[in-house]
């Protein structure tokens, strides 16, 4: 066997054997397969695809590529999201879950590139520890049932390296890649019920219906494969979810949700996440689920298991900060703001520093966007239409305005685009 002969092959659309796929990866990891065959077995891979067997194959290979997690006594849950400007609900939907008492263990990544990680967000509160040993986990699972930690180097290590190249070679956007990259990370860590917020649009990494449709059954036959149950909620991922874009602001907003005080449309699709994985893990209703959530947050149990998530992961909340200087985005039309482009402020919040260009960016997390309308919100001209915090790097006004799209008549923007069990 040899790395040439199996890029040919895929390059000619024929299969690769489990071998072959074995060959090619494992040597990658294990440094004997360079960078630029990789890259080029990866772009033959994203042209042609592969077919259900190559991918059940590839997961299973990157499954093994590292340390698996399974506590055989603790029944947990996992959440997912492909990624969006403004998403913050792994730090509003871990809360709620663990507070209606099951347990949740949820292994983040970092931000890279326009869309935010949630591991950059805990990493703004002082202290907060996101590399926890097996046994930590363990032990805080069963006490607090709740557990949000950073992408251990023994989980998947394949799929770190695997996915900086995809990330540097236009290869991110292929669908098997994709399902194999979450779906691997998913089973390693154990959980049985999986909630995947699946984000369409044009902040996402997944464009349209058809792509998160495939995306989607993909995923389940990958799930069924290996004894996991996944539903998916299909969101939309036009325009910014909430109303803050940056590490702290965005903590500081889910605080707000975790209050009962959050903006509509972030508190529905959290209570709509956590429902599903209520509704799998105590095999009730999707209505029962939905009225359990959104009890626990009214009556701040979701707040204080948060609050109890952050003591038990030893961070300071208090220490949460905006940068001091501000600069105010002002409507220069009188409308309705019928869309604000999600990407264009992600690139915007990336530019002051708020995520990373390359991988070893070091970020600001005071920094970032405050919006004080949403989308079908009417405006005046020269109301604040948002707020930018910025310390070193000074935004641009003409860049951020332009994401703002101001109409005559209002348009109805669906943030649920439906959900998938
Ligand atoms: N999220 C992942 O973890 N992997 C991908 O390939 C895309 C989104």
């Amino acid at each position: 066997m040899n790395i040439l002969e199996i890029i040919n092959k895929k390059k000619n659309k024929l299969s690769l054997s489990k071998d072959e796929l074995f060959y090619a990866f494992n040597g990658y990891d294990k440094d004997d397969v360079k960078d630029y065959q990789m890259a080029s077995l990866l772009m033959a891979i994203a042209i042609n695809g592969l077919s259900e067997q190559e991918t059940f194959d590839l997961t299973e290979i990157f499954i093994e590529s590292g340390e698996i997690i399974k506590f055989d006594d603790i029944n947990y849950v996992d959440k997912h999201s492909t990624g969006g400007i403004g998403d913050k609900t792994t730090l509003i939907v871990a809360p709620i879950v663990a507070a209606c008492g099951i347990p949740i263990l949820k292994m983040s990544g970092r931000g890279l590139g326009h869309t935010g990680g949630t591991i950059d967000k805990l990493e703004s509160i002082k202290d907060f520890k996101i590399n926890l040993s097996i046994d930590e986990i363990k032990e805080n699972l069963l006490k607090n049932k709740i557990v949000l930690v950073g992408q251990s180097a023994n989980i998947v290590p394949m799929d770190k390296k695997i996915y900086l190249l995809r990330d540097v070679t236009a290869t991110v956007e292929s669908i098997e890649l994709i399902a194999v990259s979450i779906m691997s990370k998913k089973i390693a860590l154990g959980a049985k019920n999986i909630v995947i917020d699946l984000k369409v649009g044009k902040g996402a990494l997944i464009k349209n219906h058809e792509d998160a449709s495939k995306l989607s059954n993909l995923m389940k036959k990958i799930g069924n494969k290996f004894n996991v149950n996944v539903s998916f909620v299909i969101s939309n991922m036009d325009n910014p979810l909430g109303i803050t874009i940056g590490n702290s602001l965005e903590v500081l907003e889910s605080i707000q949700v975790l209050k009962g005080k959050g903006a509509i449309d972030i508190t529905n699709l959290s209570l709509v996440l956590s429902a599903k994985l209520i509704q799998m893990h105590k095999n009730i209703t999707f209505e029962e689920a939905f009225k359990t959530a959104s009890e626990t947050l009214e009556k701040g149990l979701a707040f204080n298991k948060f609050l109890e998530l952050i003591k038990s992961q030893e961070g300071i909340l208090g220490s949460l900060r905006k940068a001091t200087n501000e600069m105010v985005i002002y409507s220069q039309k009188k409308g309705y703001i019928t869309s604000i482009n999600a990407y264009g402020l992600g690139v915007e919040a990336k530019n002051i520093k708020a995520g990373r260009t390359n991988k070893d960016d070091i970020i600001d997390y005071q920094v970032g966007i405050e919006l004080h309308y949403q989308v079908g919100q009417f405006v005046t001209e020269d109301v604040p239409l948002a707020t930018v915090y910025y310390n070193d790097v000074k935004p641009s006004e003409e860049e951020i305005i332009k994401c703002f799209i101001i109409e005559e008549n209002k348009t109805e923007s669906k943030l649920i685009l439906g959900v998938i069990d």
